[in-house]
């Protein structure tokens, strides 16, 4: 697939297999982040573990729940599990400071995206895990990645293979606003 195709097909995928994806496959994401531009380093927990993604899952849900409005809404949809079960769930974090640390993330999550869907995988970012490392349960959290309370988890990205592209769609209506200026 070239990176036209995958462009084009490139969407949120909020449901996904149990299998996990090939280790071949996570390599190619991987360097995908790799060959992202950036300034500084980029750092990435890869979580394959499924009982380690359902507790980070479950603290971000019980956060979102306790922080109300349109985000408590979301949360209590039904069958709402905010890293939607993937098997693999490519974690970004840094040390907040860092210069434009945030930006250099979003690049390589883009990346991985389109490695991914490249690759026919399914993917969703998800920053609601954010809710969860901030709560109350964070400290756990951080203890359980093994990360030090000077460092903050950004983004993530949920990978695997999909039977249902459809499921949870959640298309914003937002257009991108362009202006090229010619001579
Ligand atoms: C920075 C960022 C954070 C996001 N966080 C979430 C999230 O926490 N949960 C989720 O389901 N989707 C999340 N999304 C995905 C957007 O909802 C999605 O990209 C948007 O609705 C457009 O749909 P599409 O990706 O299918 O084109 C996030 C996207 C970005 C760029």
């Amino acid at each position: 697939m070239d990176v036209f195709e995958a462009i084009e097909k490139r969407t949120s995928i909020r449901s996904f297999r149990e299998e996990q994806i090939k280790d071949s496959e996570l390599e190619l994401i991987l360097h995908a982040a790799e060959r992202c531009p950036r300034i500084g380093s980029l750092d990435i927990i890869v979580l394959q573990d499924r009982e380690k993604i359902a507790k980070i899952s479950d603290a971000a849900k019980e956060a979102m729940i306790a922080a109300g409005g349109w985000v408590r809404g979301r949360a209590q949809t039904p069958g709402y599990n905010p890293l939607y079960k993937a098997p693999t769930v490519i974690m970004l974090y840094g040390r907040p400071g860092q210069p434009f640390l945030e930006t250099t993330t979003g690049i390589a999550t883009g990346m991985m995206i389109m490695a991914a869907t490249a690759l026919g995988l399914g993917s969703v970012t998800v920053s609601s895990i954010r809710h969860g490392f901030s709560s109350p349960k964070g400290k756990e959290l951080y203890d359980m990645l093994g990360l030090s309370r000077g460092e903050e988890v950004l983004l993530s990205l949920s990978v695997g293979y999909t039977d249902d592209p459809t499921l949870h769609e959640m298309k914003g209506s937002s257009r991108n606003n362009v202006a090229i200026v010619r001579d």
